[in-house]
């Protein structure tokens, strides 16, 4: 059963006429979508979820994670502090998931609230605030959460040895109970180090990258330390991808396929790029999950940006970046599509008192919500007066199950446009040679090309000013 309707907007059905106005008056693309690409998405996305191997849709893991987590939460319940170390996909998903539904550690007072939990999300390897944490986190209340689903990034793994260093100087033999791994069930370094030193662990599914896996142990260990609703993250999901997990046939899906947001944001995409759009504005007016800007961002540019193809993410933060970004959206080059996160419910907030002054009256008696809705509308306007496609994503609600839907909507969709596009939406090959470099420059084994590249690269000349 629907308990929320979201909905996608598309700009078409503005009295604007946008880039692509001739082909919305015509033959709007954008509604009638390619009949031969929907045939070829729907027997691909048939054969994985038959074979397994898109566990991201099937979400055939749910059931055991559920009990896992269940099982772990008395274990989480007495420590205040959980340190995060992950990086890229490993972290982006669970940070969102905090600034949206547990904002309160950013909040004045959040110290003195009876049970107040701290969440810190480390992903990078920053010499100046990983020493702070360990200077200042109460050993004794901190779970160390390492996450890393190859269980071998040299950023994560750095991360790990200096924390597990750290643990067991404040702790000693006790420093185990202090951490929990989070990587594949079966393979990598860390793995092994689960299995060696018997620390607990929770496994990322097979074919569940980084970038996708934000409801997996991934996200939601993270939320369930918080509190955060982290089952109805999962009922949204669920429900969103039940018509395609339903569809047995090809024919089933192509029609499950054809009524799915999914599908249609994704044809949505695909039509931008092929129109020269080489960049798309992830705009949120929806400002608690303002955070989720930089998920997709990653999402999007890791999962297509390949073979010289893909559109740059640009996210953007209604209202805060209408006095930042806006400016170069509606006057600079004019290579933009938009997709624009809005909510119409969200709550009221504070009302502005009667009595102000004559220039501001018109204030007066109105709701923060509708002072944020009527800027809402300002911007998407005149996006589109600036001729912007723009498609408008409308979240019924901004709570657990509508973000859990949100989540699998825009992930779906960047797996359909790749697929469109005729890449591969999970991987990400271009970012290893640098990763490759850094490991030869620090004198890693077996990487006697890089070596060689190391040492070209420090012959080539450099113009230098110094300042
Ligand atoms: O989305 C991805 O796959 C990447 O951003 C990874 O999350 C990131 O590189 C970290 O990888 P791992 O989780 O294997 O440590």
């Amino acid at each position: 059963m629907s308990r929320n309707k979201n909905r996608l907007v598309w700009t078409g059905a503005w009295p604007f006429d946008c880039a692509l106005c001739a082909a919305h008056k015509d033959n709007c693309q954008i509604s009638n979508d390619n009949p031969a690409a929907r045939k070829n998405v729907a027997a691909r996305l048939l054969a994985e979820l038959q074979s397994g191997s898109l566990p991201f849709v099937s979400l055939d893991y749910a059931s055991g994670l559920c009990e896992q987590l269940q099982g772990l939460c008395g274990r989480l319940e007495p420590f205040k502090h959980l340190l995060l170390l992950g990086i890229g996909g490993s972290a982006l998903g669970a940070r969102a998931l905090q600034k949206a539904f547990y904002p309160q550690q950013d909040w004045p007072g959040h110290a003195d609230a009876p049970n107040a939990k701290y969440l810190w999300v480390a992903d990078n390897i920053d010499p100046e605030s990983l020493p702070q944490w360990f200077d200042r986190l109460p050993a004794i209340q901190t779970l160390v959460v390492v996450i890393s689903k190859s269980g071998g990034t040299i950023e994560t793994m750095s991360q790990y040895f200096l924390a597990k260093n750290w643990l067991q100087s404040q702790l000693g033999p006790d420093w185990q109970r202090h951490m929990l791994l989070i990587t594949d069930a079966r393979k990598g370094f860390l793995r092994e180090e689960a299995d060696t030193l018997g620390l607990a662990s929770l496994p990322v599914p097979e074919n569940l990258g980084g970038r996708y896996s934000v409801l997996s142990a991934v996200g939601l260990l993270p939320a369930m330390f918080l509190g955060i609703n982290w089952e109805e993250l999962l009922a949204g999901a669920k429900e969103l991808f039940a018509p395609l997990n339903l569809a047995s046939t090809p024919d089933d899906m192509e029609k499950a396929l054809s009524a799915h947001p999914a599908w249609n944001l994704a044809v949505w995409a695909a039509l931008m790029q092929d129109k020269g759009f080489n960049e798309l504005i992830y705009f949120t007016y929806v400002p608690k999950l303002a955070a989720f800007g930089a998920w997709f961002a990653q999402l999007w540019a890791e999962s297509l940006g390949k073979d010289g193809k893909g559109s740059m993410p640009l996210p953007a933060t209604g209202v805060t970046d209408q006095h930042s970004l806006q400016q170069m959206f509606l006057d600079g080059p004019n290579n933009k599509a938009c997709l624009f996160i809005s909510c119409p419910n969200l709550p009221d907030g504070s009302s502005f008192p009667t009595g102000l002054d004559a220039r501001w009256e018109y204030l007066a008696g109105k709701s923060l919500r509708e002072l944020l809705l009527a800027e809402t509308l300002g911007s998407k306007m005149a996006l589109s007066d600036r001729k912007i496609p723009l498609l408008e994503l409308e979240l019924a609600l901004p709570d657990e199950f509508n973000t859990g839907k949100l989540i699998s909507l825009l992930g779906l969709a960047t797996i359909f446009t790749g697929w469109m596009m005729g890449i591969n939406p999970q991987d990400q090959p271009a970012v290893e040679l640098g990763k490759r470099l850094a490991k030869a420059s620090l004198g890693a084994d077996n990487l006697e090309s890089e070596k060689e590249m190391l040492m070209k690269f420090r012959n080539i000349p450099e113009k230098i000013q110094e300042f």
